[in-house]
Order: structure tokens, then sequence, then C-alpha cells
């Protein structure tokens, strides 16, 4: 693995032409996407500012441009007509002031009228590295070029620690009021989020208190990217809890969940009406965030990074790592977050091919179970063997995936075996390939499991089982994948 120097990650980008031989040199990898949102060169992270403005899907995402290494990060703008075909736009944040000289870290978006707003950390550094975030804004005008306020919003609290990071706005129509939601840290290093408050988009920004979430006072050492939602009158609300080990989940000390309850903003308390649940059962999934302006009560549009901080992917080696997950479409179904790929998204699918023991790389692949224990593996080797391992215990109504059978192992301190319990019985996976991704959708989505996955050129059989029936398309491209910096 590269060592970087720290002089090396926070290189400022000043022209295309300083990246245009990296992207010349990673454009026709076989771990390249064809239908996820990815990084033109080097490492994408986080979504950022995602949301719909005057017809269009904006999507940002946390940029270094250099290589695999989270350093100096910009916002890459990506945008779509329909969340399913995506161009590239270029940087849209750079990190060019004092507030944000070591970086635009993450934050979200809002349209209103004509304009769109932007909200975002900036990471400022001081000569001995002394961090301190402060919250800003841009507006987007007509040219769709953001402008930065000269000012930020607010500065840190000095009660909490130095992290204190990705702003959510929302805006709350009993209150008249908009508020921005952080993820922070406090002096006992507990995670925690804040809550500021104001009547206009751009200024008049004041502290409103600490949110409160009642039997989560302990809950992991920082929450990163609190979102917040309304689905059919319920709250939903979600971030990623860090420094800490969840039941299930490994190693891992990242983790992206979602609790159902009810938000009060005259006291600030979010109140559970259940326990947290994972957003996603996989192994790369983290950062998600709410799309802004969707404009239907009884759905929210989510996004995810497919990745996981501090973890290293075998692209690496290549100077580039991490893509978004496919946008997905949320309901609410007892309880339970349902999720399913956006609307319309079938359209990708080519003519079905014959289920003959054989993958494409670019695939939507369905398997229907008859009931019972099930396995099916996914990219085995031409003697069978290997793969990614699916299987389904019936008497404990659990899958469990487990990818030590590939030949590129990855992160195999954290895990590389999870399970996934059901709500139902199994009866249907929707398994969506990319290159070096696979997305499953259990039941129509009562479950989901997301994971980066490198098959090398002998990988690409499958086997399943007698009661597993398998179809399969092959996807067409929709992501413009250019040179647009
Ligand atoms: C989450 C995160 C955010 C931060 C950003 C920096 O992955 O650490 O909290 O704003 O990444 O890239």
């Amino acid at each position: 693995m590269k060592e970087w120097t720290r002089e090396e990650r926070y290189r400022v980008l000043h022209s295309a032409d300083e990246v245009r031989d990296l992207y010349d040199q990673i454009k026709d990898s076989q771990y390249r996407q064809a239908y996820h949102v990815q990084p033109v060169t080097g490492l994408s992270s986080d979504p950022n500012g995602f949301g719909y403005h005057k017809g269009i899907w904006d999507l940002y995402f946390q940029w270094c441009p250099w290589g695999a290494v989270h350093g100096l990060k910009y916002w890459y703008h990506v945008s779509s007509k329909d969340l399913i075909h995506w161009e590239n736009e270029g940087v849209g944040l750079a990190p060019d002031t004092y507030y944000d000289n070591k970086g635009t870290h993450s934050g979200s978006a809002f349209s209103e009228g004509d304009d769109l707003y932007l909200f975002y950390t900036g990471n400022h550094r001081d000569e001995d590295w002394t961090r301190t975030p402060y919250t800003c804004a841009a507006k987007v005008g007509e040219d769709r070029k953001p402008v930065k306020l000269d000012k930020p919003l607010f500065g840190p609290r000095p009660d909490y620690s130095e992290h204190q990071r990705d702003p959510k706005i929302v805006y709350v129509p009993s209150k008249k009021k908009y508020y921005i939601f952080i993820g922070a840290q406090n002096l006992d290093l507990k995670g925690r989020a804040l809550i500021y408050e104001s009547e206009s988009l751009l200024e008049g920004w004041s502290f409103a208190g600490e949110l409160k979430v009642p039997g989560f006072e302990d809950f992991g050492g920082m929450w990163e990217c609190p979102c917040i939602v309304n689905i059919s009158g319920k709250d939903v609300l979600i971030f990623s809890p860090q420094y800490t080990t969840l039941p299930g989940r490994g190693n891992s000390t990242n983790h992206n969940v979602y609790i159902v309850g009810s938000m009060d903003y005259d006291t600030l308390t979010f109140t559970p009406e259940a326990d947290y649940q994972y957003l996603d059962f996989g192994f790369d999934f983290y950062a998600a965030q709410f799309a802004a302006n969707v404009g239907d009560p009884d759905k929210a549009i989510l996004i995810a990074w497919i990745g996981l901080p501090d973890n290293h992917y075998p692209t690496e080696e290549e100077d580039w790592e991490g893509s978004m997950c496919l946008p997905r479409e949320l309901r609410l179904k007892n309880g339970k977050l349902v999720q399913s790929p956006v609307e319309g998204f079938a359209q990708l699918r080519g003519e079905e091919i014959p289920a003959e023991g054989k993958l494409p790389a670019v695939a939507e692949v369905e398997l229907t179970f008859a009931g019972g224990d099930a396995d099916v593996a996914l990219f085995t080797k031409a003697d069978g063997s290997g793969g990614l391992t699916i299987h389904y215990d019936e008497a404990g109504q659990v899958v469990t995936v487990d990818r030590t059978g590939m030949n590129k192992r990855f992160n195999t301190n954290v895990f590389e075996v999870l399970d996934m319990p059901l709500t139902s019985p199994l009866k249907k996976m929707s398994v969506y390939i990319d290159r070096s991704s696979v997305e499953i959708f259990a039941n129509d989505g009562e479950e989901t499991f997301t994971t980066h996955l490198y098959p090398e050129k002998d990988e690409f059989g499958y086997q399943a089982g007698d009661n597993v029936a398998v179809r399969i398309w092959p996807l067409q491209a929709s992501n413009s994948n250019e040179f647009v910096i």
C-alpha cells in the first residue's frame, strides 16, 4: 500500500491537467462501474448536497482527487434528471478560503425558489494542525455554480470536542424555522447531534441546543452525518455512529443506523418508538443522506457511500476507490424502512439472458426462493468453488453473506462474514452487480446488503441450489464517466 505524506494528501488541485493522466490510467479498469456514481479520479466518500432543484437531481460527494486516500476534500458534482442517468459536472465546492483551507467537508442542500443553497463544513486547520470546523453556506445561482458566503454561519461550540460537522438543513413549517443538525462529540467523547435554528437560510443562526434521544446517551463516540426526514407522518433519524462496535457488525467501529420516532422541535427531543436498526446489513455502507425537496410525503430518497472510513479496498493500487450506492426510494412499513431502487430503474435492463451458470459483470440477478434452507454462490471459479456465498437458514430466518471465498480479500480484520436477519421468510432477492459492487435487496427491500467486491477474470460463475430460481438481465451503463473537473 502506498504511504502518503500529509503534503501529498493535502495538495491543492489547480488545474484539470494535473489529474488527466490519472483519469486516463484508471478509466478502463475492469472495476470501473457502469451505473453507479463514482469518482473521476481518486477517492469518493460521503454523498453531499443531495436534492431536487428545478427539474434536476443534484448530488455532490466528498472527493480527494489524488488517489485512494482521505486528504484534501472537495465536493464533486454530478446531476441527473431521473436518478438513473448521471452526468459529471466537475468540482462543486473547492477548499479555497480561510475557513475551509483543509477541506470542504460534508453537508446538505436545500432548494427554495430559483436558488439552491449548500451547507457544508469548512475544515480549517492552523499551521500546528489544530482543527476548527465552521458551518458554511453557498448559494447556487442560475449558472449552477455555487458562490460561497464570505463568512461562516457559525463556528464550533467550545463545550464540545473538535468533532462538529456535517450540517443537514431542514425546514419545519409549524415553527416557520430552518434547523441545522450537526454531528458532534461531547467532551466525554460521546456521540451527539447539535441543533441550530434560524428564520432565514443564510443569516440569524443561533444554537438551539443538543438533540435529546432518550436511550441513546451512550451510543458511539461521534455521530457523523445526522439526517432527519418525515415519511408518512413519522420522523426517521439516521446517523453514522463511530468508535464503537455494535451487535452483528464484526469488528467494525463505523456504522449507519436509523431510528423511527417523532421529533419535537420545542423540546429538541427525538422520541424513538423502537430500538435503532441498521440501514443496510452489508460490509460497505456509510454516511447515508436523504435527498432534500423530494415533494412526496410518503417516500424519501436515500443515497450512501459504498465504503467505510478506515477501510482499504483493492483499487487503491489503481489510485481510486469508493462509489455511491444506487439511490433508493424508502417507505415505512410496520415501523421499518423498506428500500427499493428508484422507480424506472428497470429501464436499464437489456434482454434477459439464459441462466446458465455465467454472470455478466454488470447485471441484475433475481433469485426466487421456494422455501427451506438455501444456498447461492455468486462469482464462483470455473470449478464452482469460492465466490460470494449466500446461505439462508430458514429456522433462524437469517441470511449469511460470506466473501472469504473470493480471490481478492480485503478488510479481513474488520469482517468478511455478516448476517442479515430477515423480518419475513426469504422469498426473493434482487441483486445489482456493477463490476466492483453488489447490492442485495431481500424480499423487495425489507432488508438490504451492500458490499464492494472485486471478482477476477476467472470468477464469473455462479451456483444456486435446486430450490432457487435464477433470472439474469445485463444492465446498460448510465453514468457518463467523462473527464470533467
Ligand atoms: C464521514 C466524514 C464526515 C466528514 C467527511 C470528511 O465519512 O468523516 O464526518 O465531514 O467524512 O470527508
